[in-house]
């Protein structure tokens, strides 16, 4: 949520800023802004709506060529979305700027201090406090880095800010705590940024942060200390991926290039995960097999897609390790008093890893003595540091703001768990867990082929541009699909999309259907239980009452034909890893749908990837 970019070196600021919030633009897209310091100067262009308003002011107004500068993308918390309220914003006699992540919780507080004192505040944001009390510090001749030091000290919440002073062109101070931000290291320049896309084309060295903590930059060096001043270390990563990951590569979205990603994402996942012997090894899980053993409940908490991802895992862990599973929405989680102690272990998933809500759960239930163990896809960011142990997967930069090869990766990363604590536990035999670990690699080859029916999704897709209403239905590990499905229309298409449980229609949302309402059918594969038949009843049941259904289903599946007015085959794999290919054309019916009304799939209104605000 917000995007933040922080420069100084030789290169012109402008650009370089400009460029990393053209990369970060997902993470918010409310107003843009840029503030750079030349010739003892400021110079703060901003504009209301999407980067490109920016951009086209900037071209106006011929900003001076000064090598400092920050940068933000806002996706709006305080104050609606206005010129006003755009970051950056100035203190007092417009020395210092700031861009701002987060909530700063104690602002009115602060407000009505700085009002007594004569400042004038003139934006409806938390942020304008900050770069008044900053400026306050400077100019009672403190440098900006003292300065950040003891405004964070006053600051209540969770914040990212950046900061300049025009009277100090050497340095831009930074400062986190609960909201992301990492260094980027160059030679002869130096880099602040929400994710590492925000420098990712003028270096892939960067530098972890820690809470509670400030870091200024400068041409030559970053030094790092506490709120307190004392001094502090970053840890130092390389990135594993390049520019061309964070660029759409011949796409018209990012999320049509990451559903396309997906055979190569799976693949990626799961690689390295077997030890010559043949057993699975999660080189992350820093939580002995002892411990792992002694665990009775698992507790998986989440949001949104990552929510339905732990959903289907509930189903295979259950199944593989007989051990009771819950799965809850994270921002729930710690209000209803959870009974937790050191046997009951925590899941966290997060494509993100800055959730806020999945990241005050963990907290919770870390002051419970629970041990928490996180899916999380992205290196170095908070819910992965505070746990005991993580499963990264490997998806690669997920930049559209609809989660797709995050889903899919954190389904691999759950299944990976489930198996190696039966191996861990004994609930299984090796020879199975093989099994199915061989069926697993088989996955990405069945995803590319319902990758390869896309006309079929993308025509059926089209034919419903005048559709206001969609229901989705799923049992067992298709429930969670016919939920995310449903979640991804929602989203991007803005149509009434509900995903149910088949059996449960008959209990009340069945008196939603009417004559031509569109029904997605997420069918499992026909085995020895009786789901698929009651999947097939639960269709009848909907087309009886004028329903159009529409059905992915197995290939060979001719029990569905009679009842499908169109058909999606899926290729047969097991029920429980059905996902993995079930959505996938969900995915692209989502996706094309919303490109036919004319929506921007990458940007949908009111949404910002990284929820960092609960
Ligand atoms: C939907 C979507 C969101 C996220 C949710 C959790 O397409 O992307 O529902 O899944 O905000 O985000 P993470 O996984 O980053 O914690």
């Amino acid at each position: 949520m917000c995007g933040i970019v922080g420069y100084v070196g030789e290169k012109r600021a402008q650009g370089v800023v400009v460029e990393g919030l053209r990369r970060l633009e997902y993470r918010g897209y409310d107003s843009a802004g840029i503030a750079l310091v030349h010739d003892g100067r400021l110079a703060v262009d901003k504009r209301a709506g999407k980067l490109a308003n920016l951009e086209k002011a900037i071209a106006d107004d011929e900003l001076p060529p000064a090598s400092v500068g920050i940068g933000h993308t806002r996706w709006a918390t305080h104050g609606p979305p206005t010129d006003r309220n755009a970051h950056p914003h100035p203190g007092r006699e417009g020395r210092v700027a700031v861009v701002h992540n987060g909530i700063i919780e104690n602002f009115a507080e602060l407000r009505e201090v700085l009002e007594d004192e004569g400042h004038e505040l003139i934006s409806e944001t938390d942020t304008e406090v900050a770069a008044h009390l900053l400026e306050r510090e400077v100019s009672a001749g403190v440098d900006l880095t003292t300065a950040m030091q003891r405004v964070c000290r006053e600051l209540e919440g969770a914040f990212t800010l950046v900061a300049v002073d025009a009277a100090d062109p050497s340095r831009v101070v930074a400062a986190r705590r609960n909201s992301p931000l990492v260094v980027g290291i160059g030679e002869g320049e130096n880099f602040l940024g929400s994710d590492v896309a925000a420098f990712i084309e003028h270096t892939r060295e960067a530098l972890e942060l820690g809470q509670d903590q400030v870091v200024t930059i400068t041409r030559d060096g970053v030094s790092v200390t506490g709120f307190d001043g004392t001094p502090a270390e970053g840890r130092r990563y390389h990135v594993d991926w390049d520019l061309s990951a964070a660029e759409k590569d011949g796409h018209d979205w990012f999320m049509r290039k990451e559903i396309y990603e997906q055979p190569r994402a799976v693949a990626d996942s799961l690689l390295g995960r077997r030890t010559p012997t043949g057993a699975l090894h999660l080189d992350e899980v820093r939580i002995s097999d002892e411990e792992l053993r002694e665990v009775d409940k698992i507790i998986i908490v989440a949001c949104g897609t990552s929510f339905y991802a732990g959903m289907v895992a509930k189903y295979a862990i259950e199944h593989w390790t007989r051990t009771p599973v819950e799965v809850e929405l994270a921002s729930e989680f710690r209000y209803r008093d959870p009974i937790l102690n050191h046997s009951t272990l925590i899941v966290a998933i997060s494509q993100s890893g800055e959730t806020a809500d999945t990241l005050q759960a963990i907290r919770h239930a870390r002051t419970q003595r629970s041990k928490v163990l996180a899916i999380c896809n992205t290196n170095g960011s908070t819910i992965p540091r505070e746990s005991d142990a993580v499963i990264y997967t490997h998806a690669g930069p997920e930049i559209g703001v609809a989660s797709t090869k995050g889903f899919l990766t954190q389904l691999v990363a759950c299944y990976l768990l489930a198996l190696y604590l039966a191996q861990v536990k004994g609930t299984r035999y090796g020879d199975e867990i093989t099994e199915i670990m061989d069926q697993l690699e088989a996955m990405p080859a069945h995803i590319q082929t319902v990758l390869d029916n896309d006309s079929a999704v993308y025509e059926l897709a089209r034919s419903h541009v005048d559709t206001r209403s969609v229901l989705f239905l799923g049992r067992h590990a298709g429930y969670p699909v016919a939920l995310e499905g449903a979640l991804k229309l929602k989203e991007l298409a803005y149509l009434h999309a509900e995903g149910f449980a088949a059996g449960e229609l008959k209990h009340g949302p069945i008196a939603l259907v009417e004559e031509g309402l569109p029904v997605l059918c997420v069918v499992p594969p026909r085995g020895r239980d009786q789901l698929h038949d009651k999947m097939v009843s639960g269709i009848q049941e909907v087309r009886a009452r004028g329903a159009r259904t529409l059905c992915i289903a197995e290939e060979g599946d001719t029990a569905i034909l009679r009842y499908a007015d169109e058909l999606i085959p899926l290729p047969k794999v097991p029920v429980l890893l059905q996902p993995l290919v079930a959505v996938v054309p969900l995915q692209l019916f989502a996706c094309e749908l919303a490109t036919a009304l004319g929506h921007d799939v990458d940007q949908p209104r009111n949404l910002a990837k990284s929820v960092t605000v609960e």
